[in-house]
């Protein structure tokens, strides 16, 4: 039984496989208008939030609902967490209510804290350090659309933030190699790197965009100011000039490379709208499968 999804580095290779072929299940069902087994009837998913989100919230709260149980989204303004009381007491008090907690938060220590008290399983919706649902949609899209993992050059063109993190222990992991394109000064946190090298994952910090999207089966980037980021953003919007992935650089990497973004994008900066929408771009594929593989981890871990 798995007990939380703070990171990806909490499951193991096995567990992440499962839960991706348990998601491409739900897809299937759900696209055949198929009902799924009512296996969380009965469960409330509390959703404590101290940022905004689009996709995470709705995915979450649908995904409850077709599965049989029910979400209560807790807002920024609600709980107050880490102001109005302990996070350790916020932990112990919702585990007497609910039967799991999706937390999306800006320290990932307020994740391990409400991972240490809760009773109930707890899912990280994204901290600073991780966001470990969206490696979980990522690697589902990357297997659909290629029919495989092992061995996949996943190209990452932006700033080591949580994603990246994310998705260098998921390609660790499942066998895929990654490599970041960065400027000096945003590389990844060499606790992740250090991690994911001793899980096997080959991981390249790079500093050139072109030469790093040669090669690449997978290019991905996501947005140079993260939530938290945003007394950063001017000094970003310099910092990152030329880090953007528009079709010309997609023509650098490999036949058949997809491109990915978490989303939300901000056009014109870390992504050209031309190129989100070019045939090789999987981005609402990608929303769309946050979907069924967090409807997966939900089935595995409370139901
Ligand atoms: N990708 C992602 O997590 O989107 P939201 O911030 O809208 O939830
Ligand atoms: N890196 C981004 C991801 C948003 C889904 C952020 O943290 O804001």
């Amino acid at each position: 039984m798995l007990r939380h999804l703070a990171t990806l580095a909490d499951w193991n290779s096995q567990d992440i496989w499962e839960t991706l072929e348990l998601a491409a299940h739900l897809k299937r069902e759900h696209r055949a208008g198929i009902s799924h087994q009512p296996v969380l009837e009965g469960m409330t998913l509390g959703m404590v939030f101290q940022k905004p989100s689009l996709r995470t919230r709705v995915s979450f709260e649908v995904g409850m609902n077709q599965l049989g149980g029910r979400a209560l989204y807790i807002g920024p303004d609600e709980i107050k967490l880490g102001q109005r009381e302990t996070t350790e007491d916020i932990a112990i008090v919702l585990s007497r209510y609910v039967d799991g907690i999706m937390a999306r938060v800006f320290g990932h220590e307020v994740i391990e804290e409400l991972a240490r008290h809760a009773t109930v399983p707890v899912i990280n919706g994204l901290s600073d350090l991780y966001h470990p649902c969206q490696a979980l949609g990522d690697m589902l899209t990357i297997w659909e659309k290629r029919r495989t993992l092992e061995g996949l050059a996943l190209t990452f063109v932006g700033d080591g933030n949580n994603v990246a993190h994310s998705l260098i222990i998921a390609c660790a992991k499942l066998g895929l190699s990654f490599r970041i394109a960065c400027p000096r000064g945003h590389e990844p946190d060499g606790k992740v790197v250090a991690y994911a090298q001793k899980e096997g994952g080959q991981v390249e910090i790079m500093h050139n965009v072109r030469e790093a999207a040669q090669g690449a089966d997978v290019l991905y980037t996501d947005v140079w100011t993260s939530m938290g980021q945003e007394n950063e953003a001017t000094e970003r919007d310099n910092v990152f000039q030329g880090f953007t992935v528009d079709e010309p650089l997609l023509s650098t990497a490999n036949d058949g490379c997809i491109l990915l973004h978490c989303l939300p994008a901000h056009y014109g900066e870390e992504l050209t709208y031309e190129a989100s929408r070019h045939q090789a771009s999987a981005i609402f594929d990608q929303a769309e499968n946050r979907l069924h593989a967090q409807k997966a981890a939900l089935v595995r871990l409370l139901g």
